[in-house]
């Protein structure tokens, strides 16, 4: 094979799901809402909750090491580390680089953000795709991280739909999980105020319909052009996976597609659903939208789910980032599950969890802000020791400090004064 048709992809991926949830039936309750609206017309079940002693670094983390750990990677190997976030922790520091410290990666390695909303982690992965294939990095890993916290306001419409997350993904000429195809990109771009969020806020800003509509616009764009270029229609896709804020947006996005391959009345069939999109959207249902990782975490579940009977399936992708940037393309999975089976982590993330009250969660958000102002170190430490392997303490001189390991909250102090802080 020559460099111009190497295959390049996915060598492994593993996913962090938090260790609490929020029922939305909880939600529901709260807010005077029919949880039939949260559960069948927003398709969304449960959603995961970060602790306040958790960040996008502290959540990339635990995805990244996790892979790092169970697919028996070499460090020294990785040479570039690309991290897609929307919820980033400093405006100028990337979260590359706290992950960089933390994971002791080789100082030979390119360290990065990318920023575009919920595309950010495709725009990473298309990076890393790109310095695979150059001759020189031949042999060489690219480490790709997304992770994100989709905080909005309480009792927002768009509460309901919030989740947290990361995945890690290797990237190679070893395409073991994913094999990308080699067709021309199919790309759309256009500058449309459906979600932000301004320097000065921790939490997004959106308007909902404009990002229903500017996703299906942009998912009708890039169907079109990348089925003029590859010549692929529905039925050579065996699964769909596409960007999933929610899950009944997926709904929303196949019989969007259905409608460009049949015409514009078709609806699409119960069992069509189930066989093209249902073995990923679950992931979806349990822990919300992962924003950068939401479509990845759905490559992840149809991996765990189907296994060996993923093996070699086509599948179509669909990236969208509010702003808007977004994306179709298609790949192929590995031929053989040994090389996920019992790695990615997603399935017993969720089995691990545990479930919060209404209360406990609006206390969570509580210390969260509380956290991320300078001087809180001293309020963060003295709760500490909820036995994360990795965990946000809090600011102090403003520089954010991480501890590395466990202790129980009655050494928290005397531990802190050896936490390790990155800077
Ligand atoms: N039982 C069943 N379904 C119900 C219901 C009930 N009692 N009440 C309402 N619904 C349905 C509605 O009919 C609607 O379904 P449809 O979209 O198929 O028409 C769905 O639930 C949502 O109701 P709606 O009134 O449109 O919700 P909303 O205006 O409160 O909020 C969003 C919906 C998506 C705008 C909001 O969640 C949001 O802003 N999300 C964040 C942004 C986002 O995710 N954008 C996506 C593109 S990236």
């Amino acid at each position: 094979m020559n460099e111009a048709t190497a295959a390049l992809g996915i060598e492994a991926i593993s996913v962090y799901v938090p260790r609490h949830y929020l029922d939305l039936r909880d939600l529901a309750e709260v807010n005077g809402v029919d949880p039939r609206k949260y559960n069948d017309g927003l398709g969304c079940l449960r959603m995961a909750i970060p602790s306040p002693y958790e960040d996008p670094v502290t959540m990339g983390w635990e995805a990244a090491a996790a892979l790092l750990e169970n697919y028996r990677v070499d460090r020294e190997g990785i040479g570039l580390l690309a991290v897609g976030t929307e919820s980033g922790v400093d405006a100028a520091k990337p979260v590359a680089a706290y992950l960089h410290g933390l994971l002791d990666l080789s100082r030979s390695c390119r360290t990065f953000d990318t920023k575009h909303a919920c595309y950010s982690a495709t725009a990473a992965l298309r990076h890393a795709l790109g310095w695979c294939s150059l001759p020189a990095n031949r042999g060489r890993q690219a480490l790709v991280v997304a992770t994100d916290i989709a905080r909005y306001p309480v009792g927002s419409p768009g509460e309901p739909t919030q989740g947290a997350g990361a995945v890690a993904m290797l990237v190679s000429d070893r395409p073991h999980c994913l094999q990308l195809e080699p067709y021309p990109e199919a790309v759309y771009a256009e500058q449309v105020m459906d979600f932000w969020r301004p320097n000065y806020s921790a939490e997004a800003m959106v308007d909902g319909r404009v990002s229903v509509d500017s996703y299906l616009r942009a998912l009708e764009y890039t169907w079109r052009q990348y089925a003029g270029n590859s010549g692929l229609g529905l039925d050579d896709y065996d699964h769909l996976l596409f960007h999933a804020p929610f899950a009944k947006m997926v709904h929303k996005a196949y019989r969007r597609v259905c409608q460009l391959q049949a015409g514009a009345g078709t609806e699409p069939g119960a069992a069509q659903f189930e066989r093209h999109c249902l073995p990923a959207v679950w992931a979806c249902q349990e822990l919300g939208n992962l924003y950068s990782g939401s479509l990845y975490v759905l490559l992840a579940a149809l991996l765990e789910r189907l296994q060996e009977r993923a093996s070699g399936a086509r599948l179509g992708l669909f990236s969208y980032g509010s702003g808007c940037c977004a994306e179709f393309f298609s790949a192929r999975v590995g031929p053989r599950a040994v090389h996920w089976r019992g790695k990615i982590g997603l399935e017993a993330g969720l089995l691990r969890r545990q479930r919060l009250d209404y209360q406990t969660y609006l206390d969570f958000r509580a210390a969260a802000t509380a956290f991320n102002r300078d001087g809180s170190y001293w309020q963060a430490v003295a709760g500490w020791g909820n036995g994360q392997p990795v965990s946000f303490l809090g600011i102090r001189s403003h520089q954010r400090v991480y501890a590395t390991a466990t202790r129980q909250p009655a050494q928290a102090l005397e531990y802190s004064a050896r936490a390790r802080v990155v800077k």
